[in-house]
């Protein structure tokens, strides 16, 4: 993906400016030479660190306060400034120094694509949800992914965006797991790394979030979560660090939440200790919003930036740096981050021009990253892909089908054009946490498709209805969802509506049934058996119809494979059911926290520590439904050949097509610790860690060897007494293959 060019409108302006001095009189060239931004910081051959000191030596201690806090957030009456309208209709307006050239942030959430652009009358493409696009394992259309919203974040007149997720998918009842990227620490934070990277190349201020342990939405406003340190750093903080190295972001949003004891938003711990002394991280953290809780408590920890409003970082800061509460060095630090980020994103030598976002190209990307995203589950007696020879009709039964696929809630909702799609025309607006649908009608781009076939439609409400059709039909397909948001859980994996027992009956009426899933998180499936065929879309996106059409006739040949495990049953889950918070605090799960409530003691034990998704199946001698990692082609895959060069710490082997099609295989490699070698860890790991993993694209009969690094950061344990990571010497276990359940390939790496 291209990176935009870092040419500042100043230096231009200076060279347009040279030309005219050397043609014209003195005068003019006197005018001209006046309008030449010759401030030192606006030179883009110095470091953005220097850019940043420059700057902060010309602040007032208002000037440096104005850059630490929000001022509203346009669509929450609760959150109101007098600044707000400057939010050009997005979640948060940072004021910036005009008189210094330091623009202000314009802040929009974009999850999946750019939030709440409908309401101002624009367009926004709606990406695949970020569980989606982990799946396809693959960088590029990460990186094609987050370059995209960057784009139209532009577009829109914005230069900083929410997005990002990469709270590891520990709990997957979490209604916000369709909008982090999994279960496993590497590939959360390479695809997450790899999307933001792209993003903030597009010169807007990109964020990561929510740091950290932000695992559940129930009671997010005051849950504590328990874990040793060990377990986070070998889970959802290495997701974070492995993003973060990779992205470089220009900020990191805390979470709501507590751990171990204190909010993460003045957790000293997350803040101070880990993410700006062990990772180095230079950019700013701004706080989730409402997710502040103090003031000089948050900004010794490491708080940076208060939103969207300013309760603890406008005049209580200022006060507390007049009474010698607050240093001025840690003003200073704050701002000289805020600089920072400004400077290193590119937002101050190129903003924003507002203009018409390009649609087609959203569409097509959304499509190519779909593609790589769906996983096919099952595919009994290859009833995939369908064969217009042999298949003349086919049943579409439930889902909405005949008008859109749905999409994920809350503050990642992208509008959909012209409105919930299955709403009568003129009454589609989206609402905060409503079901919306995109007008992305899989029965329409099936017939498309395929015009030659009969392909009619029940909506699955009158189940003999719809077991008539299915029963008439070649062949039956059923679209189910499962629809997720933030602020909420699921209550459990089942699929709601009773669609299960819809699925059920076609089944039954017909043995030639395929389940087309478009869920959030993983689903438990009691009709499996009892199906032909299981294709997971997740939500989908702007051309997810297209893609999932492309993909049941066969032009697409399916490379997806499950970034997150599905569980038999939630009693099979490290915890069966979320505890629920007490009484007096319940259904304050996403509404800003009532500082009068009394103190909370509602906790969540992440007793599993890092034996997150499979490495708990794993460590519990579990079987899954689905193992993390599984996913099938069209075509079929062997490998052999592994050889491992420890000291380059490499492993290769051969991977062949030994089918008919073309197609792409993720290859996956795992890698267990040593046995007892080092006393850190005397029990020895019941799991094997996810160490690198590749693309690879064959066409049939071909083979390629492939080269995979072992990121080291896997290998090594967490000690909690020492603060510090072990790389234990001793003989590493290496795995290959292409599931976390079926690694044909071993050897060992040594450690010396
Ligand atoms: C969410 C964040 C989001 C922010 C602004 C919060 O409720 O947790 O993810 O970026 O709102 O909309």
């Amino acid at each position: 993906m291209q990176k935009r060019s870092l040419i500042p409108c100043s230096f231009l302006l200076f060279v347009a400016a040279i030309g005219t001095i050397a043609g014209s009189s003195g005068a003019v060239a006197q005018d001209v030479a006046q309008s030449i931004d010759r401030r030192p910081w606006m030179n883009p051959q110095l470091s953005p660190e220097d850019r940043a000191d420059l700057v902060l030596k010309q602040l007032t201690l208002d000037e440096k306060i104005a850059l630490l806090h929000g001022n509203g957030m346009a669509h929450d009456a609760n959150w109101q400034a007098p600044l707000t309208p400057l939010t050009n209709g997005g979640a948060g307006y940072v004021e910036g120094e005009k008189r210094l050239g330091i623009p202000s942030l314009v802040i929009s959430d974009a999850a999946y694509g750019v939030r709440d652009s409908g309401a101002n009358g624009r367009y926004a493409t709606a990406m695949p949800s970020s569980l989606g696009a982990a799946s396809s394992w693959d960088a590029e259309s990460a990186c094609e992914y987050g370059a995209l919203i960057g784009s139209e974040l532009r577009a829109q007149g914005f230069n900083m965006t929410l997005g990002g997720g990469v709270d590891l998918a520990r709990e997957p009842k979490d209604g916000r797991t369709f909008e982090y990227a999994g279960e496993d620490p590497l590939l959360a934070g390479t695809i997450v790394g790899n999307l933001m990277k792209c993003e903030q190349a597009q010169h807007v201020v990109g964020d990561i979030k929510h740091y950290a342990m932000n695992d559940q939405e129930t009671g997010r406003n005051f849950v504590n979560a328990i874990i040793s340190k060990r377990g986070m750093q070998e889970s959802d903080l290495l997701a974070f660090h492995i993003a973060i190295s990779i992205a470089n972001p220009a900020a990191v949003m805390c979470s709501y939440n507590r751990v171990n004891g204190d909010y993460a938003c003045e957790n000293s711990y997350l803040l101070h200790d880990v993410l700006k002394g062990q990772w180095g991280f230079k950019g700013f953290v701004d706080s989730d919003w409402g997710g502040t809780h103090s003031t000089e408590k948050a900004s010794a920890a490491g708080l940076d930036q208060e939103q969207p409003m300013s309760n603890f970082f406008g005049a209580k800061l200022r006060e507390a740096v007049d009474a010698g509460r607050v240093p001025l060095s840690e003003i200073d630090d704050h701002v000289r981050r805020v600089l920072y980020a400004e400077f290193l994103s590119g937002v101050v030598d190129d903003p924003p021009q507002k203009s018409v976002v390009d649609v087609e190209k959203g569409f097509e990307v959304a499509e190519r990253v779909e593609e790589n995203s769906i996983v096919l589950l099952k595919n009994r007696q290859s009833v995939l892909p369908i064969v217009p020879a042999r298949v003349h009709s086919i049943a579409i039964i439930g889902g909405h089908a005949d008008v859109g696929m749905i999409s994920g809630g809350g503050s990642a909702q992208v509008d959909p054009p012209g409105g919930n799609a299955i709403l009568p025309p003129g009454k589609g607006a989206t609402h905060w946490q409503d079901h919306i649908w995109f007008p992305t009608s899989p029965l329409l781009a099936l017939r498309a498709k395929l015009p030659h076939t009969k392909i009619d439609f029940d909506p699955g409400t009158d189940m003999d209805s719809a077991v008539k059709l299915a029963r008439s039909s070649d062949l039956a397909i059923v679209f189910a969802y499962q629809w997720e948001s933030e602020g909420m859980d699921l209550a459990n994996l089942s699929l709601p509506d009773n669609q299960d027992a819809l699925i059920e009956k076609v089944a039954a009426a017909n043995s030639r049934t395929i389940v087309v899933l478009e869920t959030g998180s993983a689903v438990t499936m009691p009709w499996l058996d009892k199906v032909a065929g299981v294709v997971e879309a997740w939500y989908a996106g702007s051309s997810g119809h297209k893609a999932l059409a492309n993909v049941l006739v066969g032009d697409v040949n399916p490379s997806g494979k499950l970034a997150i495990t599905f569980p038999k049953s939630e009693q099979d889950l490290p915890h069966a059911a979320i505890p629920p918070p007490p009484p007096h605090l319940r259904g304050q799960g996403s509404a800003p926290v009532n500082e009068d409530a009394p103190p909370s003691n509602y906790a969540v034990h992440y007793d599993e520590g890092a034996e997150v998704g499979y490495k708990w199946f794993q460590a519990e001698r579990k079987t899954p439904l689905f193992p993390f990692g599984f996913g099938l082609s069209y075509t079929t895959f062997a490998y052999s050949a592994l050889s491992i060069d420890s000291a380059a710490k490499t492993v290769r082997f051969t991977v062949r097509n030994t089918g008919t099609r073309a197609g792409t295989e993720i290859a996956e490699v795992y890698a267990t610790l040593p046995k007892g070698s080092d006393e850190t860890f005397q029990h020895l790991e019941g799991f094997a860690r996810l160490a690198g993993f590749a693309r690879i694209a064959l066409d049939p009969g071909k083979s390629e060897t492939v080269t995979v690094a072992i990121d080291p950061r896997v290998l090594q344990t967490y000690d909690e007494t020492a603060s510090s990571w072990n790389l234990a010497p001793g003989d590493y276990g290496i795995f290959a293959g292409p599931s976390s359940d079926h690694l044909p390939l071993s050897g060992s790496l040594q450690v010396r």
